[in-house]
């Protein structure tokens, strides 16, 4: 469930848009703001508010990487391993994110902190390799810089 506050946002979407359903993603956004991530329950909670069937909003937060359906830890670590990256050392930018957060990709942290993910291209080749903390980018990495950030966080 929204928050008041939130829900207002979503009220105000509503009225840049010819049809409600229209709003979903900046209000699937909206939600994962305020948990984090988005539930079955809130996808439900969100299709109601927009009124679109429950199955199409799980088909947009499953399509869309930008949108999480699970839980994750305090920090979610996104390396970029498409091409670019790839080429410019993703690969042992993997490893040491594995190695520095306790997480394997696709896994969170035992003590909840690190969520590692891989990621497709997030439009910063030319600062490749790259990773994603959050919604802040690092670029330029090299193992030993990207060590140094991830022990920052600890
Ligand atoms: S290939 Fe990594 S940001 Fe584009």
């Amino acid at each position: 469930m929204l928050t008041q506050e939130n829900l207002q946002k979503a009220e105000s979407l509503f009225k840049k848009y010819p049809e409600k359903k229209a709003a979903l993603l900046p209000i699937l956004w909206i939600a994962q703001d305020q948990e984090g991530w988005v539930s079955e329950e809130m996808m439900k909670y969100v299709a109601d508010l927009v009124g679109v069937p429950y199955a199409h909003v799980l088909g947009v937060v499953t399509f869309y990487t930008m949108f999480n359906d699970k839980k994750l830890g305090k920090y979610h670590i996104e390396v970029c391993t498409n091409v670019s990256c790839m080429l410019k050392g993703s690969g042992k930018i993997v490893d040491v994110v594995e190695r520095a957060c306790g997480a394997k990709v696709g896994q969170t942290s035992a003590d909840g902190k690190f969520t590692v993910s891989e990621a497709e291209c997030m439009g910063a080749c030319g600062g490749a390799p790259m990773i994603a903390i959050g919604e802040e980018y690092h670029e330029y990495l090299t193992p030993e810089k990207t060590e140094k950030l991830l022990t920052s966080l600890k």
